[in-house]
């Protein structure tokens, strides 16, 4: 079975040995991987390089959130590195200060609207007066409006967020789950196949894949859904 570019495989790894020996064992089931928080302070962006190198996609998974000045700057260094996507939170200025950043370099900006790992009653806990739904609408429309290039959902918004934007604005959806899996963490889930009806240009997975006792069966798994 083919690689699908819109599977990114989160690499929420305790090491670059461990992420690379990931990378090694999906083989040729996996074109696109997500580094994030975890890997980011041992070596993630450096390694990042080296997976463009060897041809493959790179999400850069930073949730940059700070000053205007500082996250114009930050993305800026990032898109010297030459990955694909860069999240932000989705506030109006920490995104339209990366859209600055980015320029017209080939780095897309995305928004994390709302975490996955978030109910309603952790929002109400927050402080947050909307629904989750509403306040991811809201932060589309900002996000549209800041000239970045797609936000990171959950799956169950992303069929409301299509009917709200341009055909090649990115739609990102984590919380996915394979049907019956193990949710851990993520509230908001669906499954792959689902995600992808739903309207996400992309879906990324982490631990269904690689906390699996075979990854590259559990990519291929994957693969299947999002084709069924
Ligand atoms: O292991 P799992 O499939 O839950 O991994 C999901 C990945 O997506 C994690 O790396 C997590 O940080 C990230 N993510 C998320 N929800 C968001 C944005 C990013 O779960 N809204």
């Amino acid at each position: 079975m083919n690689a699908d570019p819109r599977l990114y495989v989160a690499l929420d790894l305790p090491s670059i040995e461990d992420a690379q020996q990931m990378v090694d064992r999906l083989g040729d089931a996996v074109v696109s991987y997500k580094i994030g928080l975890q890997l980011l302070p041992l070596g993630g962006a450096e390694f990042g390089q080296r997976l463009k190198s060897q041809g493959k996609n790179v999400f850069y998974d930073f949730k940059l959130h700070d000053i205007d000045a500082t996250v114009e700057k930050a993305t800026r260094s990032i898109a010297t590195l030459g990955a694909d996507l860069l999240t932000v939170h989705a506030r109006p200025d920490v995104m339209a200060a990366a859209a600055g950043g980015r320029g017209k370099s080939g780095l897309k900006v995305l928004g994390v609207t709302v975490l996955t790992s978030l109910d309603q009653q952790a929002l109400d806990d927050i402080g947050y007066y909307l629904s989750a739904e509403e306040l991811v609408m809201r932060r589309v429309t900002q996000a549209l409006d800041a000239g970045i290039d797609g936000v990171v959902s959950s799956p169950l918004e992303a069929a409301k967020i299509r009917t709200q934007v341009p055909d090649g604005f990115l739609v990102v959806t984590p919380g996915v789950r394979m049907p019956g899996g193990d949710k851990g963490d993520q509230k908001r889930v669906a499954t792959p196949g689902n995600a992808l009806r739903f309207g996400a240009s992309h879906i990324v997975v982490g631990r269904p894949i690689t906390a699996a006792s075979d990854p590259r069966l559990a990519a291929m798994a994957v693969l299947e859904n999002m084709r069924a």
